[in-house]
């Protein structure tokens, strides 16, 4: 990312760090409130709640109309994150180079952590968002019940869970992909994109690269997973391989894996340009994912 672009996605990153803190507070009872906020501010790259205030900005809207969804976009995000770990799912120990959730506050409370996030996230943006058309923040939070749920990241999970030790097909994979990963990317796109009176072809334009960029970024956090190491990732690597999940690079192997990245990456650059929608960041982003997977070759 050049330097002018890494400058303005940190800077969206500290309203959204600053905001997280102030609408995650510690109140009665003080265990719930403060597993949620060593989930929720415990780091993380920030993606999600970037490509939503910058789709906003595209088209033009306040920052301060869009800070309460990117917010909830990042909860609902480490939600998805919390349960993730679980030893009933992948049972994961380190979360972003610490402990995960569950080995510091127990399962039962890390568990009770990610539901209060996904309630308490459309909470946020109904509370926080003023000065937007009540039909808008609707549509808004109709996208984020989505995604959250069984039309979205709920389907991918039970498939990913339930596809372990199996040969499963191509068209299986890809369905894992699009709902446990693709769905967040396109819930951030489509939130900034909606409040911003986005055109329905300007929509489908920017879904279609969500989609793109959301399989090429789980196809290379599926790499990392075998390239990587406990200090770089923040995650335990090796655990895909640990309980034969079905990942493209089980499917397909490595060399496949990064050449599908790349054709990825060079989907999503394409529909940006032919589309004329001109953001650094969305382009930025898909090339370190790129520059990324090259470094693995
Ligand atoms: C991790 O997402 C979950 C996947 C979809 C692979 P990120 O890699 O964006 O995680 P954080 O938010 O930076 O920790
Ligand atoms: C991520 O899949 C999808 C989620 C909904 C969390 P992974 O299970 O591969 O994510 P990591 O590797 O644990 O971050
Ligand atoms: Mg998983
Ligand atoms: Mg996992
Ligand atoms: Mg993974």
């Amino acid at each position: 990312m050049n330097k002018e672009t890494k400058l303005k996605y940190n800077e969206y990153r500290k309203i959204i760090d600053e905001h997280l803190d102030k609408y995650i507070g510690v109140f009665y009872p003080e265990s719930i409130y403060e597993s949620m906020r060593y989930s929720v501010l415990s780091g993380g790259k920030r993606l999600r709640p970037v490509i939503a205030m910058e789709t906003a900005s595209l088209f033009g809207v306040q920052i301060e109309n869009i800070i309460p969804i990117a917010c909830a976009i990042e909860m609902l995000h480490c939600q998805s994150l919390i349960h993730d770990d679980l030893p009933c799912m992948d049972n994961d120990d380190y979360r972003r180079g610490k402990l995960s959730n569950h080995k510091v506050f127990g399962e039962a409370t890390a568990t009770l952590a990610g539901d209060a996030l996904l309630s308490y996230a459309p909470k946020i943006i109904i509370d926080n968002t003023h000065n937007v058309n009540s039909e808008i923040i609707l549509r808004v939070l109709k996208e984020f019940f989505l995604a959250a749920g069984v039309d979205g990241i709920i389907s991918g999970q039970i498939v990913d869970i339930d596809s372990e030790k199996k040969e499963i097909s191509k068209e299986t994979l890809e369905f894992i992909y699009e709902y446990k990963t693709a769905k967040l990317f396109q819930l951030a796109v489509r939130s900034g994109a909606i409040l911003g009176s986005a055109s329905d072809s300007q929509l489908d334009c920017l879904t279609l690269y969500a989609k793109y960029y959301g399989h090429a970024f789980q196809i290379y956090d599926d790499i990392l997973d075998v390239t990587s190491t406990l200090e770089d990732l923040g995650k335990t690597p090796g655990k895909d391989a640990d309980v034969q999940k079905s990942t493209y690079v089980s499917m397909y192997g490595m060399k496949q894996a990064k050449d599908q990245v790349l054709f990825l990456c060079e989907r999503a650059c394409d529909i940006l340009n032919s589309n004329n929608i001109k953001s650094e960041i969305l382009v930025e982003i898909v090339s370190d994912l790129a520059e990324g997977v090259k470094k693995c070759y």
